[in-house]
């Protein structure tokens, strides 16, 4: 089955050559055919190219494209979005002056988000997680990474990573599902962290391993929550399954966690609202990819990550939601790539390729996922009629997507 669309305005992100990411200074160009045809087959890239070179094909569903902008989907690898309940109320306690910190003293925040987990059965959570995916995939997200952390329990963690599998199962969307018991103490272990360390080790992880469940290992290494030296038994934990770090870290604090994650290998650090010259010099030439999180900045008033200093040094950088009930209730990677240009002065040419083709690499997908090249998975994004893919970001809060393609089908 082939599907040829024709008279594009603008094809984005066209890369003859497959690469798996792109380099801070190069961010910057955006390869594009302004009047372009793109030929899918078999729900896969097959060609593309100018107008004046469109095959004449018979037997095909030719698609109109005139006026319409098409890049690749979103690749959104940092998120949590299998979770119960919400945290509407902590939303309220924060406009009436509280912080994060204080509301997660008083046992809100992830425990919050933990207790509401334990309590609700496989199935609820399924249900409540699949209307997250549905909607982000409708908001041009084409691929996502999932992560536990609101179990806290050896069974509350294999619920949620047994509803990621369900959900990868069920969905064509590309999902790496990660492990992250380590992303608070439940109350029980406050006193004493290598009870709960252990737990972690000799009991989930033997677990999650037995039964396939995870891709990825993360904690969240930051003041008040796990130490460096925790973090680097985690990582050292899970290595030993075959399950590569990608790690929350300077979200509030830089205690030099980020050159832990380096030495050990980290796939992604995430977060990164607060980077120190040092941090950026142990990033440089390693492959550990820096992940921006602009939407969790600007929900709770955070700055956001110094993505103009980290480019200019070199360093790649890509962008994803963290949609998740406490710090993020927004799965929308339109509005983190506006936001990015807006309040993080990338450029959009810089924005769509850290939301492209460096999510990719970020979640380990570069090779199918994260642009417009020959052989990769038909994943695209079909806007309305617009003047130039400027205006993506410009008109930050409207929906300027026509349809949504993912793996050759229209959803
Ligand atoms: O990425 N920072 C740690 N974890 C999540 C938020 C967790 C929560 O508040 O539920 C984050 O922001
Ligand atoms: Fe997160």
């Amino acid at each position: 089955m082939q599907t040829l669309f024709i008279n594009i305005k603008e094809l984005l992100q066209i890369r003859e050559v497959e690469i798996d990411k792109i380099s801070g200074t190069d961010m910057a160009i955006l390869p594009k055919i302004d009047n372009a045809y793109l030929l899918i087959e078999n729900n896969i890239i097959s060609d593309f190219g100018s107008m004046e070179y469109c095959p004449k094909l018979s037997d095909v569903e030719i698609i109109d494209a005139t006026g319409q902008v098409i890049l690749p989907t979103w690749v959104d690898s940092h998120t949590h979005i299998v979770y119960a309940g919400n945290r509407i109320q902590e939303f309220v306690d924060r406009i009436n002056g509280l912080s994060y910190e204080e509301i997660a003293n008083r046992g809100g925040g992830i425990l919050n988000s933990a207790k509401k987990l334990n309590e609700t059965s496989e199935d609820e959570i399924y249900e409540q997680s699949k209307l997250r995916l549905e909607e982000v995939m409708q908001q041009g997200t084409g691929a996502v990474e999932i992560k536990s952390g609101y179990g806290l329990t050896v069974e509350g963690e294999l619920k949620m990573l047994r509803v990621i599998k369900r959900l990868k199962e069920n969905y064509p969307i590309a999902i790496k599902a990660t492990f992250l018991g380590a992303h608070a103490f439940p109350m029980e272990y406050k006193e004493n962290h290598s009870a709960y360390i252990d737990l972690i080790i000799d009991e989930m992880l033997p677990k999650i391993a037995s039964e396939n469940l995870a891709d990825y290992i993360d904690a969240f290494l930051e003041t008040g929550y796990f130490s460096v030296e925790e973090t680097i038994k985690i990582m050292e934990a899970g290595r030993k399954y075959g399950l590569e770090p990608k790690i929350h870290v300077n979200q509030f604090t830089a205690i030099d966690g980020i050159k832990a994650c380096v030495e050990n290998g980290a796939l992604s650090v995430d977060h990164l609202e607060i980077v120190t010259d040092e941090d950026i010099e142990v990033l440089k030439n390693s492959k550990t990819m820096p992940v921006a999180l602009p939407s969790c900045s600007y929900f709770i008033s955070i700055p956001y990550t110094p993505a103009r200093k980290m480019m200019n040094a070199g360093l790649p950088l890509a962008l994803a939601t963290d949609y998740n009930p406490g710090t993020t209730p927004s799965g929308n990677m339109n509005f983190v790539v506006a936001t990015a240009c807006i309040k993080m002065k990338m450029t959009p040419e810089e924005a769509i390729n850290a939301a492209t083709i460096n999510g990719a690499y970020a979640m380990g997908i570069s090779k199918t996922h994260g642009s417009i090249t020959k052989g990769k998975k038909a994943n695209l994004i079909i806007t309305k009629p617009i003047m130039s893919f400027y205006q993506l970001p410009y008109a930050f809060g409207t929906n300027l997507i026509d349809k949504v393609m993912i793996e050759g089908k229209f959803i």
